[in-house]
């Protein structure tokens, strides 16, 4: 989603905002935009619809034969955008100006009451030319212009609504920026060369020591080579914090893309989990987070996410009640807030995010703080906004995922529930004996995972066969049916084919009437004390000359297609169904030429509601 990089001091701007830019890359955008500006308050913008990388040869175009001219242009800002307000467009892109071109703006998040603004300035004088939301922001500033940068955008912020961080720059003050937030990330980094300023931690990290996290409210005011930072109109100290976290592994080594790469580092995250936290000699789950719980009463457990993070949390919510014997269920973060859910002490809350700055997850754990509820982050950035609210919690120790489809925090989730859900076990709903099988089931989970890539070449010959289809089901029951609906996420999100995903029991009740040959299923059917329901509705299926694929552990002579994955215990069965869906998606995507790592219209942190 929608980056933030910016610069100021004494150093030449534009190579500085590049790396910056490709450090945002990741995220995933449509457009980039790089504006910098010399001491006299002269521009270059420059702008392109597409790939950093074709802004970055825009750029060497542009400047060829002009080196030297460009050691004065020491300031500057530049953006990745995901269009929200407004296609992906040059005139959409970010920074925003004035009419008067002397206010230059990079914008995250957004603008919630701009039409009502827009439409106040358009009555006064104002001509807009973009669609965007953020363009509202420089012209606010143009209109209420002092002569004094800070005291403008302090005039201009109780105007806005929303949910936003901003950098601003003016012709008029060039040796100033104003960078604030309010509720989307912004971070200042004290180097003894400038001033950076992004919003993302992962653009800074390997080379960022002294960093300020500005809080919901705060804004900072660089003025050539010093700072102040406000809250409320007042000047405040804050401390400068150790920025430690390590630098994204940007390389893919011999693999293809991030995500085949991803897929493979699955069994070895899966054992870095265990490490110091799963005892498999006293059969106990130990760590710091669970240290907290022990005396904690706790009746309930609500899994809160988006997207994968969800089904992690679908399939947390399953072995929380079928082995726990906990009552306990998955909400979409983007769906609770309408749901009037009472917060009781007695709940447990688990937010899950792979990123760090999910804005529907991160509103719905602010809400339950402001209740006092107890909450729980299963995340993988330290120091991100989730890890730092929650009371407790496990690190996912997966390592960025760069590839924009989720598929290691995925498993690297589950297995973290897991861990909780058997902390949390109550004998009276498991004996021990079937506690100490599901443990141990765990531990040969890793070992599992490696039969399943080493059966990739099988996947991808079912894959290609998959790609010439328009539409697709993806069917199954209980743990399998959340695989279901994470095969047909990433089947839609990497192949861009159209798919949907069912409980198989389900299908009679309606979905049947979509049936024809060229609507096909993915059954995942394990041998499991659900394998004959499952083969009843492949029946069903097949009497309507359907074609069917059919995931398990045991062979049946009816399926069309078959793929045969190693016996597990059904608890952690899921791994491996995974696994499959995820080889799945990936070689359709493949066969069909997508960008794997960075489908359309995707980005990999959603900074907005
Ligand atoms: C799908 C995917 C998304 C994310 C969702 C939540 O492959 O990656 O559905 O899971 O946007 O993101 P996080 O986990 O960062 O809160």
């Amino acid at each position: 989603m929608c980056g933030i990089f910016a610069y100021q001091w004494n150093k030449q701007a534009l190579p500085i905002l590049q790396r910056g830019l490709e450090r945002l890359e990741y995220r995933g955008y449509d457009s980039a935009w790089v504006c910098v500006m010399d001491a006299q308050g002269s521009t270059k913008l420059i702008k392109s619809v597409g790939k950093v990388s074709e802004l970055e040869s825009k750029i060497s175009k542009q400047t060829k034969g002009k080196e030297e001219e460009l050691n004065a242009f020491t300031r500057g800002i530049a953006h990745t955008r995901w269009a929200t307000h407004g296609v992906a467009s040059e005139v959409n892109t970010h920074p925003h100006h004035d009419a008067g071109n002397h206010f230059y703006v990079i914008h995250n998040g957004i603008i919630e009451n701009h039409a009502k603004l827009k439409k106040q300035l358009r009555e006064k004088w104002y001509t807009f030319y973009s669609q965007t939301d953020s363009e509202v922001v420089p012209a606010l500033l143009a209109e209420h212009w002092t002569g004094d940068l800070l005291e403008t955008v302090e005039k201009v912020l109780p105007l806005l609504h929303g949910a936003y961080a901003l950098v601003i720059m003016t012709t008029h003050a060039p040796n100033e920026i104003v960078a604030l937030k309010r509720w989307s990330p912004l971070i200042l980094w004290t180097a003894p060369d400038g001033f950076y300023c992004s919003s993302d931690m992962q653009a800074l990290a390997g080379y960022a020591t002294q960093t300020v996290t500005l809080s919901d409210g705060e804004l900072v005011y660089i003025k050539n080579n010093d700072y102040i930072i406000k809250a409320e109109w007042k000047i405040i100290k804050k401390d400068l914090e150790k920025l430690d976290i390590k630098a994204m592994d940007e390389s893919r080594g011999e693999y293809e893309t991030f995500m085949r790469k991803e897929i493979d580092e699955q069994p070895a995250i899966i054992r870095r989990a265990f490490m110091g936290r799963v005892n498999f000699d006293e059969k106990a789950i130990h760590a710091d987070a669970t240290k907290y719980l022990k005396d904690k009463e706790i009746q309930k457990v609500v899994f809160v996410g988006c997207g994968t993070s969800y089904n992690a949390g679908q399939m947390g919510a399953l072995w929380m009640q079928n082995i726990a014997g906990i009552d306990a269920s998955a909400k979409i973060a983007s769906e609770y807030m309408h749901q009037r859910i009472p917060t009781d002490p007695k709940t447990l809350h688990v937010f899950l995010s792979q990123s760090w700055e999910t804005a529907d997850s991160i509103e719905v754990l602010k809400h339950i703080k402001d209740k006092g509820g107890l909450t729980f982050g299963i995340v993988n950035v330290v120091g991100s906004t989730i890890a730092t609210m929650t009371d407790c919690g496990f690190f996912l120790r997966a390592g960025y995922e760069i590839g924009v489809a989720s598929t290691k925090a995925f498993t690297a989730q589950m297995i973290n529930i897991l861990m909780l859900t058997l902390f949390l076990w109550k004998k009276w709903s498991l004996s021990y004996d079937r506690y100490t099988n599901i443990l141990h089931a765990m531990k040969t989970v890793p070992s599992l995972m490696e039969q399943i890539i080493a059966q990739e070449d099988a996947i991808a010959n079912v894959a290609k066969e998959m790609s010439r289809f328009n539409n697709m089901f993806f069917l199954g029951r209980k743990y399998e049916y959340v695989v279901a609906d994470e095969g047909s996420l990433k089947l839609k999100e990497l192949s861009y084919i159209h798919s949907e995903s069912y409980p198989a029991g389900e299908l009679k009740h309606g979905p049947l009437a979509l049936i024809e040959e060229s609507f096909p299923c993915v059954l995942i059917a394990p041998h499991d004390g659900l394998f004959e329901q499952n083969m009843s509705s492949m029946a069903e299926i097949q009497s309507r000359k359907w074609k069917v694929l059919v995931v398990s552990n045991r062979e049946t002579e009816w399926a069309d297609r078959m793929i045969t994955i190693p016996s597990a215990h059904p608890a952690v069965m899921p791994f491996l169904t995974t696994m499959v869906v995820q080889l799945l998606s990936y070689h359709v995507a493949k066969e069909l030429g997508r960008d794997i790592d960075k489908p359309r219209n995707l980005a990999k942190s959603v900074t907005v509601k």
